[in-house]
């Protein structure tokens, strides 16, 4: 097993090794990055072909984000606190899609959440307005420059984009639409195929 994070290895590794993760904090008031294991290595025959790849998500512990790569794009895997998901439904009055009705997920995904486990978050962390790739943030409240009406997120820095822990999109953000969610099924509690369906759906 190889332990890598993300500042350590150079872009042409990054695109085929598990990149980082980020420790999110319960109380979403810390920002302290956390190194985190790192485990899969797809073959590039499987990469090139856009397989889907297996994510053991087994040891990511509560607040913290692995991010696997699939078909070439970031995929953040995040394993959300019940404080995160108490804090989804408070704000979709400020949501440009808050039912995901004109969003990018399988119908599984289509719910408050976005998920198959509530806890469990897996999207495409490709911002929906040209593509960079948003952050996790928890700076949040009147102190931050990104709204005080924002509770923390994913926040995308090259014009501003907000999204919720849900990958929601805010109102005032350029990104028209709330972030992909990938197809995917678990093989198990711990792992997940991410790029294949749920048998049957
Ligand atoms: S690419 Fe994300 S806000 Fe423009």
């Amino acid at each position: 097993m190889t332990a890598i994070v993300q500042d350590d290895v150079d872009e042409k590794r990054r695109r085929v090794l598990l990149i980082a993760t980020t420790a999110a904090g319960a109380a979403l008031g810390g920002a302290t990055a956390v190194p985190f294991l790192a485990s899969w290595l797809p073959s590039a025959r499987a990469l090139a072909a856009g397989a889907p790849v297996d994510a053991d998500i087994s040891r990511i512990e509560p607040g913290q984000q692995v991010i696997f790569e699939w078909r070439g794009k970031p995929v953040w895997v995040l394993r959300r606190t019940p404080e995160m998901l108490d804090q989804l439904p408070k704000h979709d009055g400020v949501l440009v899609d808050p039912q995901s009705n004109e969003s990018d997920q399988p119908e599984y995904a289509k719910n408050p959440t976005r998920s198959i486990k509530p806890e469990v978050l897996i999207a495409v962390g490709v911002c929906t307005h040209l593509g960079c790739s948003p952050t996790l943030k928890k700076e949040i409240g009147a102190a931050s420059d990104m709204g005080a009406d924002w509770p923390g997120g994913y926040y995308c820095p090259c014009h501003n984009s907000r999204f919720d822990l849900a990958a929601r999109v805010f109102k005032g953000s350029p990104a028209p639409k709330n972030l992909v969610i990938p197809p995917h099924r678990y093989a198990s509690d711990t792992l997940v195929v991410i790029g294949e369906d749920k048998k049957g759906a």
